[in-house]
């Protein structure tokens, strides 16, 4: 059967159950593929609930996963002043935790999925109290904004529908002119995430808040997003 028939895609990470065939990131199948059973052992095909990622943690299937710090965000912190709040939402394994906390920064990191939490607890040994557990868009992060705000595979892990959401909650908790930096998944739309995001997206996206200070091309992306991904650095700017 083709991968078109069997709605087998590329570049997607819906199927935590993955068979021998599906190489890490390689194959998944869409939500409408999947028989009784993985929506049971699923509990949610949802990419906006928490069990959509716990599924894929417990099951070591985490195609996003860079294992280490990408070289665009090395480069931004050994050409920024250290200092100042980030945070990183999504924030997964959190390799970049420790980064962050190496170059100077206070660094928060939160993710809405337990076995996500535990994984990066885990890497992060004694900067695991970084890490909370909550929803990046409730979460009450007490007094104080960020001045940086890091983003990598975590706009692309929700729908579109949900984008306006981050672009508000991301000029809401960032500190006048502070920046929304990282790495973004461009390239054509999708129905199953990752949800890549285009460039007039992009434009209606951040045009009200935000202002494209940096953008380059990254050179040391995972093999399934290869030629998708952007380092960007996104000044909030006076609404007024
Ligand atoms: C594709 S993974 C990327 C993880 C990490 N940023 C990385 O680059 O490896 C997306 C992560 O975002 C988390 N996530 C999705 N929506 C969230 C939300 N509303 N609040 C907190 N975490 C969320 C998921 O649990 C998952 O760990």
């Amino acid at each position: 059967m083709s991968n078109e028939r069997s709605g087998l895609t590329t570049r997607s990470w819906s199927r935590p159950h993955a068979t021998g065939r599906a190489s890490c990131g390689g194959r998944w199948l869409n939500a409408r593929s999947l028989s009784r059973k993985d929506h049971l052992m699923e509990k949610s095909v949802d990419s906006t609930h928490p069990d959509f990622w716990t599924s894929r943690y417990a099951a070591g299937k985490m195609p996003w996963d860079f294992a280490g710090v990408p070289a665009a965000l090395k480069s931004f912190l050994a050409r920024s002043s250290a200092s100042g709040k980030v945070l990183i939402p999504g924030c997964g394994s959190g390799y970049e935790v420790q980064a962050f906390h190496e170059a100077g920064y206070d660094v928060t990191a939160i993710d809405f999925s337990p076995a996500a939490v535990d994984q990066a607890k885990k890497v992060l040994g004694v900067l695991a109290e970084r890490v909370i557990l909550g929803d990046f868009f409730t979460q009450n992060f007490g007094q104080g904004r960020f001045d940086l705000i890091y983003e990598r595979t975590f706009l692309c892990s929700m729908p579109p529908s949900r984008w306006p959401d981050y672009a508000n909650r991301m000029a809401d908790l960032l500190s006048p002119a502070g920046r929304l930096i990282g790495v973004f998944l461009y390239g054509q739309q999708s129905e199953s995430p990752p949800y890549p995001i285009t460039d007039k997206q992009v434009d209606q996206l951040f045009q009200r808040c935000f202002r494209l200070v940096r953008s380059e091309l990254v050179t040391d992306s995972l093999p399934l997003f290869r030629g998708m991904e952007r380092w960007q650095e996104w000044l909030k700017i006076d609404q007024a």
